[in-house]
């Protein structure tokens, strides 16, 4: 097993990527520890997973201080956490922006430098291909990926010898669309899945497979990898 007697956090574990990153990474052999902010949905899941749970928000300084004191030195985290909201540029509220700002970009540099991740470990960040594939209506979402991206690059050199990456997801079949209503989601997943090359979206599943590389490659840092089912080249 990959990831026998590595203590593994991921942030946002509770759900979609995080979910799956963390059923993963049991499967390996990993004591996981997931944490996010819905109590009763973190327990359920930790329960499942025989996980620990700790509830952390990370919009929250002292909450991701507490989840990391109470972690103790880890071998790695992987952050999925964030709640977007976004609109057209001219108008969308700017509490909105800023508080997409605030869980996707802030909450992982929270982590960063609160996370104490042994030598050899890795640190995994989220971004999302929106980065370099703008759509209209998501300014803030694809400058937040873009940070995401370099900041990754930046504690690449700064953590060493913590590794640290970031996977970038193409449209993936999560709860994060989990309040749209269930026949305009279908019709969206499966209007996007016929674009797309591979001809499906993706699965959390497909996106924690590549945060399982990046935790268990231990010449991999600074890298950002698009797992997109081919929307770049479309
Ligand atoms: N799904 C896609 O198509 C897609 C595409 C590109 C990029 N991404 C990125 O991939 C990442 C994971 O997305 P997903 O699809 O797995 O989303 P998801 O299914 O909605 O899961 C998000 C997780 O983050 C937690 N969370 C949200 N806000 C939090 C906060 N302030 N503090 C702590 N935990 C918080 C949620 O639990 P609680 O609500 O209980 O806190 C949940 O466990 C995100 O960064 C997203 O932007 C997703």
């Amino acid at each position: 097993m990959l990831l026998a007697g590595k203590k593994v956090v991921v942030v946002g574990g509770s759900s979609g990527i995080g979910l799956a990153t963390a059923e993963l990474a049991k499967a390996e052999g990993a004591d996981v520890i997931v944490a996010s902010r819905n109590v009763d949905r973190l327990d359920a899941i930790a329960a499942k997973l025989n996980a620990i749970a700790i509830p952390a928000d990370v919009t929250s300084d002292e909450s991701v201080g507490d989840l990391f004191r109470r972690c103790g030195p880890v071998d790695h985290v992987v952050v999925t956490a964030a709640q977007l909201r976004t609109g057209p540029f001219k108008t969308v509220a700017m509490e909105d922006v800023r508080a997409t700002m605030e869980s996707k970009f802030w909450g992982a540099w929270r982590v960063a430098r609160s996370a104490d991740i042994r030598p050899g470990g890795s640190l995994t960040l989220v971004s999302g291909f929106l980065s370099i594939r703008p759509r209209p209506n998501s300014a803030i979402v694809s400058a937040a990926n873009g940070a995401i991206e370099s900041l990754a690059r930046s504690l690449a050199l700064e953590l060493a010898p913590v590794r640290v990456n970031a996977v970038s997801p193409g449209i993936i079949d999560t709860p994060i669309r989990a309040a749209m209503p269930e026949e305009a989601r279908r019709d969206m997943l499966a209007l996007a899945a016929a674009g797309l090359p591979v001809g499906r979206v993706g699965t959390g599943e497909d996106i924690a497979r590549q945060i399982l590389a990046f935790m268990t490659i231990g010449f991999a840092t600074g890298s950002i990898v698009y797992i997109d089912g081919g929307a770049l080249i479309t």
